[in-house]
């Protein structure tokens, strides 16, 4: 069994390569085209019938190129509208939110909880689309109904990020305005529900101890996406066999809608190596 097309993976933009980065670590023989719309980020402020919309462009895009699995790698396309891609398109699809909703209760029940006392309260940091979605309760409830989840909507974690603006008192003190009410609702556990989250986890993850007093588990999405994509390949049996030559150059291209020279300076900050890597400008 190999199957040799490339997944696709998509996301408003840079956030999906934190994705990109446990694939590419978890499944080290696929090949993987990602796009970023870079052209109309950021999704996560616009209403769902707009995402629905451009979800529908960039899955249009990847199917053409050939891929054989859809990897949504934004949370807030996958809280919108992942149902309805199932339904429309006839391929595999794994979005993110799902995953982390898996590992979030996995980490929960981790947290020691005196005998009786009901787990460790779920927190979710997302863009405003996907926090006012209530996907990630919804995907825990299916899961659990043992399990409390508070939300909070961290809208300038994003355009941070982006500006690569990731250390020092700027994306400490933002941070710490979104966590302390999850903290004060109670929460031990953190899910980082935004894929430009996970470059600010050691902030979340700071900040959370500092103000709780306890050590909270940060739970990182893209890492859980990539053990559910791993699966379901394996159920699909469209593995990529590992190839003769390890050193296949061509494992990963990327794909934006607009501005691929800065995207390819901070795609580097995400992905690690020494130079930016190639980038391809495309129209949806
Ligand atoms: N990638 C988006 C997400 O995970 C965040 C950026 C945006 O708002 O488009 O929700």
């Amino acid at each position: 069994m190999s199957d040799p097309r490339p997944l696709g993976v998509f996301d408003s933009g840079l956030g999906g390569l934190t994705v990109v980065s446990a694939l590419m670590a978890a499944l080290p023989h696929e090949r993987i085209i990602y796009l970023g719309d870079t052209a109309r980020v950021p999704y996560g402020t616009r209403s769902p019938e707009t995402v629905i919309r451009y979800a529908r462009g960039c899955a249009r895009v990847l199917m053409a190129r050939g891929v054989k699995a859809l990897i949504v790698a934004c949370n807030t396309v996958s809280a919108v509208a992942l149902d309805l891609l199932r339904a429309e398109l006839d391929l595999p699809i794994v979005g993110v939110v799902e995953p982390g909703a898996r590992a979030a209760l996995r980490a929960a029940e981790a947290v020691p909880s005196p005998d009786g006392a009901p787990p460790a309260k779920i927190g979710v940091l997302g863009t405003l689309g996907t926090i006012a979605s209530g996907a990630y309760p919804r995907a825990v409830a299916r899961l659990s109904t043992r399990l409390e989840v508070v939300q909070q909507a961290a809208p300038l974690l994003v355009p941070l990020v982006e500006e690569g603006w990731i250390e020092g008192v700027v994306p400490e003190l933002a941070v710490e305005r979104y966590v302390a009410p999850l903290i004060e609702s109670g929460a031990r556990v953190i899910v980082l529900g935004c894929t430009h989250y996970p470059v600010l986890k050691g902030t979340v993850a700071q900040v959370a101890a500092r103000l709780s007093g306890l050590e909270v588990p940060i739970v990182d999405s893209a890492l859980a996406t990539a053990e559910a994509v791993e699966t379901l390949l394996r159920e699909e049996r469209v593995l990529r066999a590992p190839l003769r030559d390890a050193s296949d150059g061509s494992r990963l291209e990327l794909l934006v809608t607009d501005l691929p020279a800065s995207f390819a300076v901070t795609a580097r900050r995400f992905l690690g190596g020494e130079a930016a890597p190639e980038v391809a400008q495309i129209d949806l």
